[in-house]
């Protein structure tokens, strides 16, 4: 149990632990700033789906590791989305923080973006063994928004993207694979229920 959990981390700290050798080896190309950005908006989007992922994997696989494993890899997303507005932040704005409301409200895939990581901040936050108690009901609630900030993070790549749309057009397929999973299997347990 407590080997999977640190074969897991070790796992997700992977991508950062090259994203940290790329830059102390300058290997991030002509423009490096906005290299690390779109590198750390890679990973935090696809730790995203890997967390929408361990419930249908845990289903499919009858193994509950992937269901144990699912906090971890939420808050992985949280951690290369913060990574993400930290690169945005310090290397593309300058640390000019008054640019940002700015950016927010004039450049509408920053707001999408923007909204995603509240959301992630939100569900980060909420996610200790304490807070799920303390918020009872509410927090499956909450913690349902973890759809609308992966909507989100696929609508803001979208924006990005002027030509080539494949990228974004596999996370959205992938993205609504797992929500109609999620929509059947409910109908399901209710049909079971009832
Ligand atoms: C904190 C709010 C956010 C800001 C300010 C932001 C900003 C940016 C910027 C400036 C870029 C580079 C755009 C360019 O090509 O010029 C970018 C790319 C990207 N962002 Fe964000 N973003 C935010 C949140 C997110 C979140 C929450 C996700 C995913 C969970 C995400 C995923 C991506 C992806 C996948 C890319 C494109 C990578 C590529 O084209 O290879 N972003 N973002």
């Amino acid at each position: 149990m407590k080997r999977v959990r640190i074969l897991t981390f070790s796992l997700c700290l992977i991508p950062f632990l090259v994203l940290v050798f790329k830059v102390f080896q300058s290997d991030l190309g002509p423009d490096p700033a906005k290299e690390l950005a779109l590198l750390t908006g890679e990973w935090a989007i696809n730790f995203l789906l890997l967390a929408l992922a361990m419930t249908p994997l845990r289903q499919l696989s009858g193994r509950v590791e992937f269901a144990q494993r699912r906090r971890m890899v939420g808050l992985f997303a949280l951690f290369y989305a913060s990574a993400h507005f930290m690169v945005w932040v310090v290397f593309l704005l300058g640390l000019r923080w008054g640019a940002i409301i700015e950016e927010v409200v004039e450049r509408p895939y920053i707001t999408v973006g923007f909204s995603s990581f509240l959301i992630l901040v939100a569900l980060g936050v909420t996610s200790p063994r304490a807070m799920v108690r303390r918020l009872g009901k509410n927090w499956r609630r909450l913690h349902r928004l973890v759809y609308v900030a992966g909507v989100l993070a696929v609508v803001h790549l979208v924006w990005i993207v002027r030509t080539d749309l494949s990228q974004a057009f596999i996370y959205g397929v992938l993205l609504v694979v797992l929500l109609g999973w999620r929509v059947v299997f409910a109908r399901h347990r209710v049909r079971g229920a009832a």
